[in-house]
């Protein structure tokens, strides 16, 4: 890349790059942008902001989100979060009634302090996902990460930016060339500032306000950065990162202090966001509304029983119980620049979201795991598939990258300890509980009155076993009487603990491990979900699995497990498991008005043994 082109002209052309939005134009804002896939994000923050604050909506959105909050079994720890977790530290309650009486315009900015409300929990398991405004991504041709260079560590423009970002295609590009905006050359750029703080600075801003997901705030300074991952269509992909792509629309510019390569000059450069729809295609205001906003089938719950003759027969799996978040920035998925694809042929069974390598030593196999979920049975062939391969190759030594593994079944967690540890080994420590609020307790009540098992209710009994591995009986209710437990001076009683059902397995099981313990390790950004933060608890704590998080800024620890494992359940899920118990009036006469149905929180607990949810470094 040339370095040397005028680039101080470039910035100052740039500075005053995006058209102003049309709010004076009468006209409909959303119609100006219909059916574009790259807008300038001030065209569809006027779009989106087109539709004024509705009090029936809010008094809506609020019943509904205090009532799933009812669920939530970290509320009461958020009061007093201990060392290093009191970034954390709000009153959940204090923050739903501050939210009623907050005088709001629009209803984007209802949404969007909703929005960082959940978010600066930190909780994966716990956001507010607006359809309506996670309907555009905000994409700066500029992700930066932290790059290491003779001992120093710094923050740099991605320098795969330009094969990275060439994959949104010409109509990404062609906004930036039309504007004679050259972002190729600020690949790899040295980042001194942004916004006018230290580069590292900034970060840090992005990772308290905008990153949320992970309790501690390594993970969340990871996440600020650009990253390798496995996608949702397992595919190697590449994360925008949250500072150049955040999931709303709130910015529409961002100034650094940079140097570009082969240069020593600093200089200003101010990059413009660009916006790219992700929604429901729509033609003007009204069916950006009906299209995007406005509930639909899959917003509330269903009763299940009225569907009984369309229900799976045994031989189907259950309800299993999903530890994981929703990790949607991007949700257009972008994949790995063709260059860094790894070389290396794959193990055998790597269509999954496990992909697996034996490096060139031949004594060590690779296994990244891009997440706990997908297609059940086949991560266990799978595992079987390259942990027979490697074995048969004489490797010797496993690393299990976690790298961005937002978690998933809480039962392949399980599984993949089973067969590193041997089946001898035992239970690893996967117990649950389940908040033992008024609702949850008559739920499971009605459940059992009714017979309703498994396949229909994640509450049903024959869901869940004793501690002994035996199932509950359909008749057994482990919620009432409830078990007290105090947390921060409250009273916040649970059920008993108990285990999940996750055997028999698809595979046959090894007794003993496959590869000598001491030999298998991990390798993570810390942005390791759920599941995945479980499993990599157990295996440090009962095996002393060495585990290297990559990443962070000079000075803070990066915890290798993001949060405390927790079972998801949407609000669709929490509706249709209400309806379903019969106790619609008690509830669920509440219906979503708006198209939210993302709102969702960690209902069942999984604690490890050693009680990870808020475990000290
Ligand atoms: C920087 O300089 C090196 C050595 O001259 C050259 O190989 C490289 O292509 C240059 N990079 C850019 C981006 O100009
Ligand atoms: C550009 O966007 C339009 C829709 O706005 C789409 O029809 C077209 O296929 C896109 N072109 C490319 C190269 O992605
Ligand atoms: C507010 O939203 C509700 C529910 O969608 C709707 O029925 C009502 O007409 C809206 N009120 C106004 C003033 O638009
Ligand atoms: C919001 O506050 C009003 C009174 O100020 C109250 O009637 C209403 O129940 C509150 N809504 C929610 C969801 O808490
Ligand atoms: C939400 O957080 C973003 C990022 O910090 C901020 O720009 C925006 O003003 C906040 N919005 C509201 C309504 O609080
Ligand atoms: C379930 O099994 C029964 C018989 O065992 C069969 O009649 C029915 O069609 C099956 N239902 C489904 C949805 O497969
Ligand atoms: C890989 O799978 C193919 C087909 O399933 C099989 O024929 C082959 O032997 C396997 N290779 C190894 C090294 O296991
Ligand atoms: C690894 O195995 C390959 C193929 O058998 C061989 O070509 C290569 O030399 C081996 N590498 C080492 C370090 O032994
Ligand atoms: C593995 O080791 C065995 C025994 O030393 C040897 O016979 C076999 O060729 C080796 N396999 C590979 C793939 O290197
Ligand atoms: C397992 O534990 C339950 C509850 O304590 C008990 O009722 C049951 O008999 C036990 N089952 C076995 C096989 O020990
Ligand atoms: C793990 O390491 C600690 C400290 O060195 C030691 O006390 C413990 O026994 C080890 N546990 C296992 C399972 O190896």
């Amino acid at each position: 890349m040339k370095a040397s082109i005028s680039s101080a002209t470039l910035a100052f052309l740039l500075t005053r790059a995006l058209p102003s939005s049309a709010t004076s134009d009468a006209s409909d804002p959303c119609a100006k942008i219909a059916g574009l896939a790259f807008v300038p994000t001030a065209d569809a923050i006027a779009c989106q902001k087109a539709f004024p604050f509705n009090e029936t909506l809010r008094q809506n959105v609020l019943t509904v989100i205090s009532r799933v909050f009812d669920f939530f079994t970290f509320e009461d720890y958020y009061l007093d979060s201990p060392a290093p977790f009191q970034e954390s530290t709000t009153n959940i309650r204090a923050d739903i009634a501050r939210i009623n009486q907050t005088k709001y315009e629009t209803d984007f900015d209802f949404n969007a302090d909703i929005y960082n409300f959940t978010t600066k929990l930190n909780d994966g398991h716990t956001r507010w996902f607006p359809n309506c405004y996670n309907s555009y991504q905000n994409i700066l041709p500029a992700p930066v990460v932290s790059l290491e260079e003779d001992g120093v560590q710094n923050v740099f423009i991605a320098p795969d930016s330009v094969e990275f970002l060439e994959l949104l295609g010409s109509n990404f590009t062609s906004f930036f060339d039309s504007k004679h905006f050259d972002w190729r050359r600020l690949a790899g750029a040295k980042v001194l500032e942004i916004e006018g703080l230290s580069a590292y600075d900034y970060i840090d801003v992005v990772a308290s306000t905008v990153s949320g997901n992970y309790l501690p705030h390594g993970p969340r300074v990871n996440s600020a950065f650009s990253s390798y991952r496995i996608d949702g269509t397992n595919a190697f992909s590449q994360r925008i990162g949250d500072v150049a792509g955040p999931e709303l629309l709130t910015q529409t510019e961002l100034t650094f202090k940079l140097i570009t390569v082969n240069s020593t000059r600093e200089e200003t450069v101010t990059v413009p966001f660009l916006a790219n729809f992700i929604g429901t295609p729509f033609t003007d205001k009204e069916s950006f509304w009906a299209n995007n906003c406005a509930a639909n089938d899959e917003t509330n719950g269903v009763d299940l029983r009225l569907q009984s003759n369309t229900l799976p027969n045994t031989t189907t799996p259950r309800r299993r119980a999903r530890a994981a978040i929703i990790d949607s920035a991007p949700k257009n998925a972008l994949g790995l620049p063709a260059p860094f694809l790894p070389t290396l042929p794959p193990v055998n069974s790597s269509a999954g979201v496990i992909k697996s390598f034996i490096l060139p030593d031949n004594k060590t196999g690779v296994m990244f795991l891009g997440s706990f979920d997908g297609d059940f049975n086949q991560f266990q062939t799978d595992t079987l598939a390259a942990i027979t391969q490697f074995q048969q190759s004489n490797v010797t030594h496993l690393l299990l990258d976690l790298t961005n593994n937002g978690g998933g079944f809480v039962c392949l967690g399980f599984f993949l300890h089973s067969f590193l540890a041997g089946t001898d080994f035992g239970y690893p420590g996967f117990q649950s509980t389940s908040r033992a609020n008024p609702l949850a307790q008559r739920i499971l009540a009605a459940d059992i009155a009714q017979g309703i098992g498994e396949n229909i209710a994640f509450y049903a009994p024959d869901n869940w076993a004793f501690l002994n591995d035996t199932a509950m009986p359909l008749d057994f209710n482990y919620n009432d009487p409830s078990a007290p437990l105090t947390i921060n001076g409250r009273s916040d009683p649970t059920s008993i603990r108990f285990h999940d059902i996750c055997t028999p397995f698809a595979v046959p099981m090894p007794a003993t491990p496959p590869f000598d313990l001491k030999n298998v390790a991990i390798v993570s950004n810390g942005d390791c979900a759920s599941t995945c933060a479980m499993f990599s608890t157990l295996m440090n704590e009962r095996h002393n699995t060495t585990i290297a998080v990559f990443g962070g800024k000079p000075g803070e620890a990066v915890e290798f497990k993001g949060m405390a494992g927790n079972q998801v359940l949407e609000w669709s899920d929490l509706d249709t498991e209400i309806k379903t118990a019969g106790l619609k009036d008690a509830f669920s006469r509440v219906l979503l008005l708006s198209a939210n149905w993302f709102a969702k929180t960690g209902v069942f607990q999984h604690a490890t043994q050693l009680e990870n949810r808020m475990e000290l470094p």
